[in-house]
């Protein structure tokens, strides 16, 4: 069991500064997941954990002790990557075993450390195989298993399943998960697949150009993003944004002018903004009623259906080139071409400024 904490941590790559003075910590037994577009700094962060990049600036503190000097194989910590990287010559054994001969770990020892990572991970029968013998979630197994077995304090993990074809992804994600609980061990996995990061994440880890935009739980991310990018990063599909002003202010809630859509009323504080401020309103899918009610409706324009069964997605025009996409629970017999209301209920619009940050809304209640 470890903790971690990064305090003010700078990269630079020559004149190219990646990671802008970040500040995070990591209790003891966390799953922490680090998510973000691609360039965003996850990788570079990792492996500056790891100790496979060199601070360039700030500290990274482990279990207390600042181990920026500290070579990779002495921070106590195993890290799994996107190309399970195996030697292809030796057998899974022999891989497993590796890293622990290397440190001249007595031979019982050895074999007592791969036989139960082996069948915590039900590769027992793989043993004699070489990694071209396996299957692309065997090999993860496998590079799962070379880190368990180094008893390390972090484990640390970057984009580990993005090789799999995505029903092996949903099994090992489920597989990770129960690994975190067995073991009960901090670790870092990074992903951008916001999917994984919702659903095994103790604490989610947003970052954007090599700063953090959001820390929190998933759910908490979900429901009260902190800015723009958070709010159209984590959920799936998108949120829907519309761009607009400030209609009016009342003590419950703020009422957005959207041009030529009509007027809604958000349940958020004004935060200092007067009427004809700009703003950009935001709505999940997932919140979207199909139907009129009392306030908030609007009407769209159906351009697409998709019927999955369970469920229905309205991918719709608004007036002013605004698009929505729209999710119902259950299947509908709307087309392409009708017209439909669509309500926006006010506890769950989001508000963003416009100005830079696109810092959300405060919410009432
Ligand atoms: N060795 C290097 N030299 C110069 N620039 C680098 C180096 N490694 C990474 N970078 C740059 O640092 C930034 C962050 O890269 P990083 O690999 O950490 O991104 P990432 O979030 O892991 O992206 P991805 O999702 O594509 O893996 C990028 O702009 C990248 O080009
Ligand atoms: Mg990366």
């Amino acid at each position: 069991m470890a903790t971690l904490s990064l305090d003010k941590l700078v990269k630079r790559f020559g004149e190219l500064e990646v990671i802008h003075g970040v500040d995070l910590s990591i209790d003891s037994g966390e799953f922490v997941v680090f998510v973000g577009p691609s360039g965003c700094g996850k990788s570079t962060l990792l492996r500056m954990i790891a100790g496979l990049e060199s601070v360039t600036d700030g500290e990274i503190v482990i279990d207390g002790d600042v181990v920026n000097a500290i070579p990779a194989s002495q921070r106590g910590l195993a890290m799994v990557f996107q190309t399970y990287a195996l030697y292809p010559h030796m057998t899974v054994w022999q891989n497993l075993a590796f890293g622990l001969e290397n440190i001249n770990m007595p031979k019982p020892e050895i074999a007592e450390r791969v036989h139960k990572a082996a069948t915590l991970l039900q590769i027992g029968e793989l043993l004699e195989r070489k990694p071209k013998q396996l299957s692309g979630g065997q090999r993860q197994r496998v590079a799962i298993g070379r880190a368990i077995v180094r008893q390390p304090k972090i484990f640390l993990f970057d984009e580990p399943l993005s090789n799999l074809d995505a029903e092996l992804r949903v099994q090992m994600r489920v597989e990770i998960a129960a690994l975190h609980k067995r073991l009960g061990n901090t670790m870092i996995y990074v992903t951008h697949d916001q999917v994984e990061a919702m659903t095994m994440a103790d604490k989610i880890v947003v970052l954007r150009h090599g700063y953090i935009e959001q820390i929190g739980p998933p759910l908490a991310l979900f429901n009260n993003p902190a800015n723009r990018f958070v709010a159209g990063f984590i959920g799936s599909p998108r949120m829907n944004m519309v761009e607009g002003s400030v209609a009016a202010i009342a003590e419950d809630g703020v009422t957005v002018d959207l041009p030529q859509i009509g007027r809604i009323t958000a349940t958020v504080t004004a935060d200092g903004l007067g009427v004809g401020a700009p703003i950009t309103l935001g709505i999940r899918p997932q919140h979207i009623h199909v139907g009129a009610e009392a306030i908030n409706t609007i009407q769209a324009s159906v351009r697409m259906v998709e019927h999955l069964g369970a469920d229905t997605y309205f991918y719709c025009d608004l007036p002013g080139d605004h698009a929505v996409t729209v999710h119902m629970a259950g299947q509908s017999r709307v087309t392409a071409g009708d017209t439909i209301p669509i309500a926006l209920p006010a506890p769950d619009c989001h508000v963003f400024r416009t100005d830079a940050g696109e810092v959300a809304l405060g919410r009432l209640g």
